[in-house]
Formats: C-alpha cells, structure tokens, sequence
C-alpha cells in the first residue's frame, strides 16, 4: 500500500490484483470470446451457408484448440487461488457468511450513492465471479467431453474411437463424422449419450452470454458511480480509493 497522495485529494492507492490473477482474467477474456465466437458460429453454420462437411469439422477444431486454452487457464486459476495473494485466495473469492450478511446492506449503500467500499471483491462481485466459475468448469468439463466424441480429440478420444471402432479396425485410424469403420450399434449409443452434454453446453453458452454482458455492465456502472479505477486495476493491479475500504486488513 502507497500513502502517496494523488492530485490534491487525499487518495491512495492499494496494490490488489497479483499479476498472475491479471494474466489469467485476461487469458479467460480473450479465449471465452474466440469460444463464444467460434461457437455461434458452429451452431448458425446452416444460416451462414457455411455447409461442407471440412468447414464444419474446421470450425469445431479450432473451437476445441480455443477451449484448450481456457481450461489450462482456469486450471492455472484454480491453483494460482491456493497460493497467490490476499485478494487472488479461494477465502477472498468465494461467498462466506460474512458476505452473504452484508448482501444487503452493500446493495442499499450502491442504491444510496455512497457505496461502501472495498480493495478487493465486495459481496455482489463474490457471488457473480463464483457463479462464473461454476458456469466455466461445467462448459469445461462438457466442451472436453463433447471434442471426445464429436472430433475424437484429448482427453477423451482415444476412449471414445476405442469403443466405437468396429471389430479388428485400429480405432486410431478412425475420421470423425465417418462411420464406416464404426460398430454401427455402438456408435448409435455414443451419440445418443453425447446429446445431454451437448444441450447443457449450448444452455450455459447462452447464460454466460448473459453473465459477462452483465459483469462488463456491472463494472462500468460501478467505476462511474464508485470510483477506485476497478477497470483500469485489472491493467495495472492498482486501486486507487479516496476513503479506507472495509476489507483493508486483507490488503497489507
Ligand atoms: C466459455 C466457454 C465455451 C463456450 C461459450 C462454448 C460455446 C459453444 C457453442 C455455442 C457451441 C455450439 C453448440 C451447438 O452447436 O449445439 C459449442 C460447441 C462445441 N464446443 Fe464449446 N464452448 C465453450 C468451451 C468449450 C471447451 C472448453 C471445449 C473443449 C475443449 C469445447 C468444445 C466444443 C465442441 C467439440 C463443440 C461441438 C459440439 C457440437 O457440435 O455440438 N467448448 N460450444
């Protein structure tokens, strides 16, 4: 924390987000657009006239590699949570009776024009940001499942083609979307099972649609009625408030 004071008010600038939490927010941002994008646009391909079989398993490929990325990143989030700083920790994320408590009372101080203030995540930003990973790890852990028996990619691929292949052919031989080197019953049954993960990952691609229209509205609204620069903290790690935040014990 810097005593510094900036302009002529008596501001001061704590240090909050460790630049690993910084690297890995914007990681997420960059790969959960490239996914949103590639996405609707394998769910649109008919109304865009994009209709070869290549330009489809093209779009899914690079979906998959995209998605790739997030999940090395959420798992770099994950840890980072056991060992980075006060702000970056699991304690500092997750909703607690604390929090929930004062759910109320920080969402009155907000309507009343005199937030309260915080260096790190008040109650609201614990709930959203909580909700968010819960939304990831499920699109996560059905985009895996999904590259398994839609492209035969990793983690799952190999177990998929392993049991759909038909007897006596070298299931690493198979090509997604081919079936005629698959047991046609098996493969039937592979694809009835892979529908369920398919729909939950179209519905919570649309709730995170949702979601991150809400937080980037959220933030907005939040600097210009609160202050502190909580935009600009993601760039530079930095908050800047004009009186001591409630959470300032956490910050030293
Ligand atoms: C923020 C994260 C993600 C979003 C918003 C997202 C969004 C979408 C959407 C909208 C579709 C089209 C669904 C449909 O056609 O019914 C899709 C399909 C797909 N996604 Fe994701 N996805 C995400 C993460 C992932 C991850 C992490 C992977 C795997 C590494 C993945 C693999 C796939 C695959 C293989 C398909 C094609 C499945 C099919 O044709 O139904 N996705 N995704």
């Amino acid at each position: 924390m810097s005593d510094k004071p900036i302009a002529d008010k008596p501001l001061k600038s704590y240090a909050v987000w460790d630049a690993p939490t910084r690297v890995f927010h914007w990681v997420n941002f960059v790969s959960i657009i490239a996914l949103l994008f590639f996405g609707f646009l394998i769910l649109y391909r008919k109304d865009l006239s994009i209709m070869s079989g290549e330009a489809k398993l093209a779009l899914k490929t690079v979906h998959t590699w995209a998605g790739y990325v997030l999940v090395t990143s959420l798992a770099g989030r994950i840890l980072w949570g056991f060992v980075g700083n006060a702000h970056a920790r699991w304690r500092a994320v997750l909703p607690n009776k604390r929090s929930l408590k004062s759910l109320t009372s920080d969402l009155g101080s907000f309507k009343a024009g005199d937030p309260i203030k915080y260096i790190g995540r008040g109650p609201m930003g614990r709930l959203s940001v909580t909700l968010m990973f819960i939304l990831l790890l499920t699109q996560a852990a059905t985009g895996l499942i999904r590259a398994g028996t839609d492209i035969y990619y990793p983690p799952f691929g190999w177990l998929v083609t392993s049991y759909v292949a038909a007897p006596g052919v070298d299931p690493s031989t198979l090509m997604p979307e081919d079936e005629t080197y698959v047991d046609p019953e098996r493969y039937a049954l592979m694809k009835k099972y892979k529908i369920p993960f398919g729909n939950i990952h179209l519905y919570v691609a649309w709730t995170l649609l949702a979601m991150i229209g809400l937080h980037i509205a959220s933030v907005v609204l939040k600097d210009m009625r609160q202050g502190g620069g909580i935009i600009s903290a993601m760039f530079t790690g930095r908050k800047v408030l004009e009186r001591p935040p409630v959470d300032e014990k956490e910050a030293e």
